[in-house]
């Protein structure tokens, strides 16, 4: 019987964004609220000009630099304005004047917010000379994602974009989508670092922090030193890559608790996890617990998703009837259970598995699921 206090709370916060951040990296950030070791003053209340703030950044750019095993040829950045802000600055930056559309995959929820997001000044989407949809899940609910095999792209694209785990809907790609040959962009703000990638076959990734890597208030971007010099002219110069590339991220004051936290949640994943491989792992032994719970369930819990499609971040079901999983909904939360319910777009339920929740959590709700379905 799990009795629920604040703790049990947050090792069972299945929340789809803010998630869970391990307790080892909790407790670290409850001291550093008082004060910072080596510091002597709160995180809350230490300048962006010091220097050991300075060196924060550094030394978080090179810890993630190092997970994802990328060269010196990409800058990473720590900025603000959610991933929202990346669906509008990748397009100012890159598809202003460009002879050819960009291209987009409309794969879900987030990733059609992305396409309406570039859109600019052309609405409806539709109508922008900017941006052509390669492939649309949208006539099928976003069930399932397309193979490479059946786009047809063009290679003159100034870029192509496409969002790597639709964290509504539960679906994840498993293969690079794109041309080699094309600029590719891809918003991986719920499942980087959550698995080992060939990060340079990317020009520029972003993802927000508040998934897998932190609290909201930062967004990293990952950027080739070569996308640099393609950006169009005229931007404003906080909307423009370079000027954080130069400042390393501190032009002008940047959200240093969120940072501070990245760079303890980078640490934990070298020392504690092991590395990223581990932690893939750890990540497709959680989604597998849940994944084998909804398909041994005699189809009271109905996952919708392509089986080759299915998200190791967000496992999404339905259950027989809206009042039953109001009733799951409501046990769970009565168990200590949270963040259960889907996307308010979609319903239904979602557990999201980010790297803070543990194997051990995703076990006891697991047996939360048998236990309600062998009991209604
Ligand atoms: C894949 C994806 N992209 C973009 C966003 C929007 O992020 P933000 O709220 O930081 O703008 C979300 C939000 O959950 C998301 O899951």
């Amino acid at each position: 019987m799990i009795t629920s206090t604040p703790t049990t709370r947050n090792l069972l916060n299945f929340s789809g964004g803010p998630g869970a951040l391990p307790e080892s990296v909790l407790r670290q950030v409850q001291a550093s609220i008082e004060s910072v070791p080596d510091v002597g003053l709160s995180i809350l209340g230490i300048s962006h000009r010091s220097k050991w703030f300075t060196d924060l950044v550094l030394d978080t750019e090179e810890r993630i630099r190092n997970l994802l095993k990328l060269s010196k040829d990409y800058h990473v950045l720590f900025l603000q304005g959610g991933a929202s802000q990346q669906f509008a600055t990748v397009a100012m930056a890159f598809n202003q004047n460009t002879k050819h559309p960009a291209e987009y995959l409309d794969t879900g929820y987030w990733s059609a917010k992305s396409i309406e997001g570039a859109s600019l000044n052309s609405k409806p989407v539709e109508k922008s000379p900017q941006i052509r949809v390669a492939w649309s899940g949208r006539d099928t609910q976003y069930t399932r994602l397309p193979r490479n095999h059946e786009l047809a792209l063009n290679k003159d694209a100034p870029y192509f974009h496409y969002v790597s785990n639709e964290t509504v809907e539960g679906l994840q790609f498993k293969e690079i989508m794109g041309l080699d040959s094309v600029t590719r962009i891809c918003d991986m703000s719920s499942d980087f670092l959550s698995a080992p990638i060939l990060a340079e076959r990317f020009s520029l990734i972003y993802a927000h922090a508040q998934k897998n890597l932190g609290p909201a208030g930062v967004t990293i971007v990952v950027i080739k030193d070569a996308l640099l010099k393609l950006i169009e002219p005229g931007l404003p110069a906080f909307l423009d890559y370079r000027t954080h590339a130069l400042a390393h991220s501190n032009f002008n004051t940047p959200p240093v608790f969120a940072i501070y936290v990245v760079n303890l949640i980078a640490k934990w994943l070298d020392d504690e996890v092991g590395g990223l491989q581990r932690m893939h792992e750890i990540n497709q032994q959680k989604a597998l617990c849940l994944y084998d719970q909804i398909d041994g369930s005699d189809h009271f819990y109905k996952n919708a998703v392509n089986p080759m499609d299915r998200s190791l971040m967000n496992v999404t079901f339905r259950l027989p009837s809206a009042a039953l999983e109001e009733k799951f909904l409501k046990h769970a939360e009565s168990l200590g259970f949270s963040g259960l319910g889907g996307h308010r777009s979609v319903g239904g339920i979602r557990a999201s598995l980010y790297n803070g929740v543990t194997l051990n959590a995703v076990r006891q709700l697991s047996e939360f699921m048998h236990d309600f379905r062998s009991n209604v």
